[in-house]
Parts: C-alpha cells; structure tokens; sequence
C-alpha cells in the first residue's frame, strides 16, 4: 500500500511545521498534501510556505491565502485592528506571491483503493463554510456533495478537510467525513473547566496519513491514521516577539483556545446549537 500525508492549517508556525516534516520522513511517506491556510497567525509564514511549496505536491487553497492575497478588499472599511493585521501578512510576501497564493486550486480529488477522495479547505460550496463535528446530520451531508467548484459531480466516498483546526472522524451514509486536523493551530472550542482533559491532546501538531492503492478505482485495501506529535511551543511563542496579534497566537497554541469564541458561538446558535450546554 502507498501512504499520503495530509497536513492542513499550518498558520505560519514554523516548529510546529518542521516537527511535522520530520515525523513524515521517519515513516519514509514521499508523498505529501495541503489541505490550505499555511499563512497567518504565526510570524514565520513565509518560511511555511517556502517548506510547503518545496515538500507537498498538491497545495489547496485555505480562506487566508484567499482572504490575504485579494487586491479588491477596502481596508479603510475594516477595524483598525485587522487593517494592522491584513498590512503585516501582506507585507510577508511579494506581489508574485500573493498572486501565487490566489491562484492555488480550491479542490483535490482521486481515487484510493475504490474510493473518491476529495480534499479541500472547507466545505464545496465556500472557502470559509465552517463544518464542525457538533453540526446537524444535513450540514455534515452536505460537505460530500459536488459543486461548481469540485473536480467531478459525483458526490464523494471519503471528504479529507481542515479548517476547523480539531481532528474528527465522522461516518454517515457509508460515506466517511474526516478532518486532519491543524499542523500549527490545533484548538478545542468545547471546554469545561471539570470536564477538560489533558491539554496535550488538542495543542500538539496534528495531521494525517490515508494509505491504499493511489488511482485505483477497485475495492481494496483502505486504512488511515490520525497522528498527534509534541512539538516546542515555548520555542515557536519565543521567535514571535515581533507578532501583531502576540498574546492572542500564544493562548491559541500554548492553550489551544481560539481568539474569537464570540464568532464560533454565533455560527453554531444560528444552526440551533448552544456550545455552552453541549
Ligand atoms: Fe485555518
């Protein structure tokens, strides 16, 4: 069988990333996917994307390579804060990139021993869909479907995405929905303070690894592994003296809580689900 890493979310953070890269090569996996947002957040992005442009030989495009590299955003329309933010990221990288970055492919698809795997950010109809594990059977569906975005119109067997930075699987319909979780930005947005275990098991790089036979369309053999690897935060909090957005990156990766709870809660309470009484 043939191994495929897929990694995802990376946000710039350059330990976490290089952690990554060495435990793919210990298991002598040649072959390595992107699954989008390599930049943001953490200061070293550009040096992320140099290693995952030179290592992976797919790239997907996540929402902040999208959102980054448009030329056709107003920022005088933007709090001052993500003007500040918006400027630093783009500053990062030369206009041959940020053109670079919008023309990477939203979508991935083959087939893996009989299976159609397809592989993006975040959801077929939208670069920036938030799908979470808590969702609604028919939201969850609904990320197997094609779109005018997708490879083919068939529906897909296996959906491989990020986005939401927290590894799950999901199965429903004999289908299988599976996020590979974040290399650089793993969060938890459903804690408790009793109910919390070990912090290790969310801020750890994560990604994941999908082994069968590549491009074949017959039934066979068909395994994958979920992997969590320590990896230096205090090193990785240390090189980001100069980060606009310092105390909110280093509670997202020394904690794993994300910045904006406001915006996850909304986005639940508007699909019906309260997070705070799950
Ligand atoms: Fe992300």
């Amino acid at each position: 069988m043939e191994e495929i890493a897929i990694i995802s979310d990376i946000h710039g953070n350059l330990e976490a990333l290089q952690k990554v890269l060495e435990d793919i090569d210990k298991r002598n996996i040649n072959q390595i996917i992107c699954l989008g947002d390599i930049i943001a957040k953490g200061t070293n992005m550009h040096e992320c994307l140099e290693l995952v442009k030179k290592r992976c030989s797919v790239i997907i495009k996540g929402n902040c390579e999208d959102y980054y590299s448009r030329n056709d955003i107003d920022i005088s329309e933007l709090p001052q804060s993500s003007q500040i933010r918006r400027n630093w990221i783009r500053e990062k990288f030369s206009n041959e990139e940020l053109s670079y970055l919008q023309s990477l492919p939203f979508c991935y698809e083959m087939y893996i021993s009989g299976r159609l795997v397809r592989m993006l950010h975040a959801h077929p109809n939208g670069i920036d869909i938030h799908v979470g594990n808590i969702d609604k059977i028919e939201n969850l569906y609904s990320i197997f479907l094609p779109s005018e975005n997708t490879i083919t119109q068939e529906k897909a067997d296996i959906v491989l995405y990020g986005h939401s930075h927290m590894q799950y699987m999901q199965k429903l319909y004999n289908r299988v929905l599976i996020n590979v979780g974040s290399v650089g930005n793993s969060i938890d947005v459903f804690r408790n303070e009793e109910k919390d275990a070990n912090i290790k098991n969310t801020v750890n790089a994560n990604y994941f690894i999908i082994k069968g036979k590549m491009n074949s369309r017959d039934y066979d053999v068909f395994s994958y592994e979920f992997v969590n690897i320590p990896y230096d935060i205090e090193k990785e909090i240390s090189k980001n003296k100069d980060n606009v957005d310092f105390e909110d990156y280093e509670e997202e990766i020394k904690y794993g809580r994300y910045r904006d709870m406001q915006k996850v809660k909304k986005t639940f309470s508007n699909r019906g689900i309260d997070i705070d009484k799950i």
